[in-house]
């Protein structure tokens, strides 16, 4: 009996988050970096379907590096990244866009649907809503600018928004893989915490989550869970914050200043991290706020 009035106050612990955050709309983005594991995408997926039980309009954006990794090691061909994004070569892009729609979109999907949620997966360069053209990465070497050419890697230039619209609206969650279309119909890859990132600018969404590897920014051993924009920028210059986690608070800081109300990162190896996120007053991971 103890244990039963227990459950049912954590419940209702919950009650004025799940009153605020009803009918407003969550960007989660699942990093590559945590699908490796199948009990933890389930955990991460299943969390997200309580959140689309209980009123909040759920969109899924995911990556895929690890698997991509995997798929080009295989295939003979090595991995590079400039400021955390994947130089992407006309073999490359032909790899990342099998093993993000075929593999992981689709497996996500299936999943979603397994644990009772209804979810519809779609590349946004097939449904045209995400348009973008070439990305360059600009470094400056002995204070001269240089244009780094990475290959088929989309800077978003464009967002068609009404598919999204339409599954929200019928109660589906969008999976979106992060996939842009460029002139002349080529495709191109988008990192998926950029494609979160305008997606949720874009509608002006309640919060952006990013799911990854890591407990959030770290310095060092230390987790910083709370910056300012101006902090992280300062984080950036002073290279603490490196790779992957480039693109993440690049968009996180983009996002903000485009009206989206938080942004957060959070580690998915951590059991029901979205859930502790949300429902919680203290959060867990790292959260940039204006
Ligand atoms: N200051 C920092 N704090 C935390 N992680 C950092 C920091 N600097 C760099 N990183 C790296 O960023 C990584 C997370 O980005 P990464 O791109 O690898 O994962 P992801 O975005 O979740 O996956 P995907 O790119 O496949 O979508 C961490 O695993 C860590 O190695
Ligand atoms: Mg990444």
């Amino acid at each position: 009996m103890k244990e039963s009035i227990k459950k049912a106050s954590i419940l209702v612990e919950a009650l004025p988050y799940l009153q605020q955050y009803r009918n407003k709309t969550f960007v989660i983005k699942l990093g590559g970096s945590t699908m490796e594991d199948d009990s933890i995408v389930t955990g991460i997926l299943r969390d997200a379907v309580f959140l689309e039980q209980a009123g909040i309009r759920v969109i899924i954006v995911h990556g895929g590096g690890k698997a991509i990794t995997a798929a080009m090691n295989k295939a003979g061909l090595k991995s590079e990244f400039i400021e955390g994004l994947r130089v992407t070569d006309k073999a490359t892009i032909g790899i990342v866009e099998k093993v993000l729609v075929n593999e992981i979109n689709a497996g996500l999907v299936k999943k979603i649907k397994s644990l009772g949620g209804t979810a519809v997966g779609f590349s946004a360069a097939d449904n045209g809503v995400l348009h973008c053209k070439k990305e360059y990465v600009i470094k400056e070497e002995n204070g001269k600018k240089k244009k780094i050419d990475i290959g088929f890697v989309g800077q978003i230039t464009d967002i068609y928004t009404h598919p999204i619209y339409r599954l929200l609206n019928v109660e589906r969650i969008p999976v979106i893989a992060p996939l842009g279309l460029g002139a002349e119909g080529m495709v191109y890859n988008i990192n998926a915490d950029v494609a979160a990132c305008e997606i949720a600018g874009r509608l002006k969404v309640e919060k952006l989550i990013f799911v990854t590897d890591v407990d959030g920014i770290m310095n060092g051993k230390e987790l910083l869970s709370s910056l300012s924009i101006a902090q992280v920028e300062k984080l950036m210059k002073e290279k603490v914050i490196t790779g992957g986690m480039i693109p993440k608070s690049k968009s996180m800081i983009k996002a903000l200043k485009r009206g989206v109300q938080k942004t957060h990162i959070i580690n998915g190896n951590i059991e029901h991290s979205l859930l502790l996120e949300i429902f919680t007053g203290s959060g867990i991971g790292t959260e940039l706020y204006k």
